[in-house]
């Protein structure tokens, strides 16, 4: 009897590019560890204190452009492109990182949830541009002219994610649903598990160790993600 097609979908977080040097969140040392969101990832710390918000996100933005993307990367988007090569089923990769190592590796069903670090968007006309640069508050939007209106677009706390529709409906056919590298702590990225349990969907966990929600899930792998999933994704398209 021919298998029916398997719809995936992934979603990732910080731990799939820990490897790569970029920060996680809320491990030990991570980046809520040294710095308070709510001073530097809220629209009312930007309101407040746009230099202190536009000097963070200069500084991790810095801190990206020599990144690379690693083996989980790789293997995810080989995974995708096997795949549908294959007509095996739809595949969508949801990251919660703003980070372009998925870009990197080839990735291409790719939505980024929380925005993009190398993309500047202006408050006053909404242009949104590539931009690997330092934000200055006083620069000009190239589009509108207005200064003191740009800001990095990533979504902050309290903000709409990115492409929920999007994910809510690749959410409802899903049959095969993989979390990669988060700690299930932030909604509602952390409800798809849930929804895609809803859906009939197997789901499985590749992280570092358990996160907050790992009982919910079918199967859990844990270790670091440069092994664990290419390992995960050899034996998926075995
Ligand atoms: N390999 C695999 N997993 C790892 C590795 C690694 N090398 N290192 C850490 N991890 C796991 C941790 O065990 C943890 O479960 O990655 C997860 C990182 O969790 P968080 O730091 O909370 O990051 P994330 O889940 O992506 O945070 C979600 O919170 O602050 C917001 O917008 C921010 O997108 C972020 C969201």
């Amino acid at each position: 009897m021919s298998r029916g097609p398997e719809n995936i979908v992934i979603l990732t977080g910080a731990g799939v590019s820990a490897e790569s040097g970029l920060g996680t969140f809320r491990d030990s040392g991570g980046l809520w560890a040294k710095f308070d969101p709510m001073k530097l990832a809220t629209p009312e710390a930007f309101a407040e204190d746009p230099e202190r918000v536009l000097e963070f996100y200069n500084a991790r933005r810095a801190n990206l452009i020599d990144a690379k993307a690693n083996a989980a990367h790789f293997a995810l988007a080989e995974l995708e492109q096997a795949w549908l090569m294959a007509g095996r089923g739809d595949f969508g990769l949801v990251t919660q990182n703003i980070d372009d190592l998925h870009e990197q590796a080839g990735s291409a069903s790719l939505l980024h949830m929380h925005g993009e670090l190398l993309k500047t968007r202006c408050t006053a006309c909404g242009h949104l541009f590539t931009d690997r640069g330092v934000i200055q508050r006083e620069a000009a939007c190239p589009k509108c002219g207005q200064t003191r209106t740009l800001r990095p677009h990533v979504v902050w706390f309290g903000e709409m994610p990115l492409g929920l529709d999007q994910i809510y409906k690749a959410l409802e056919q899903v049959d095969l649903f993989i979390a990669i590298g988060t700690s299930g702590t932030v909604y509602p990225a952390a409800s798809f598990v849930l929804e895609a349990k809803r859906a009939g969907a197997w789901t499985v966990e590749l992280s570092l160790e358990p996160g907050e929600i790992s009982e919910v899930f079918d199967e859990t792998m844990y270790g670091p993600a440069t092994e664990v999933v290419p390992d995960w994704a050899g034996r998926k398209l075995g």
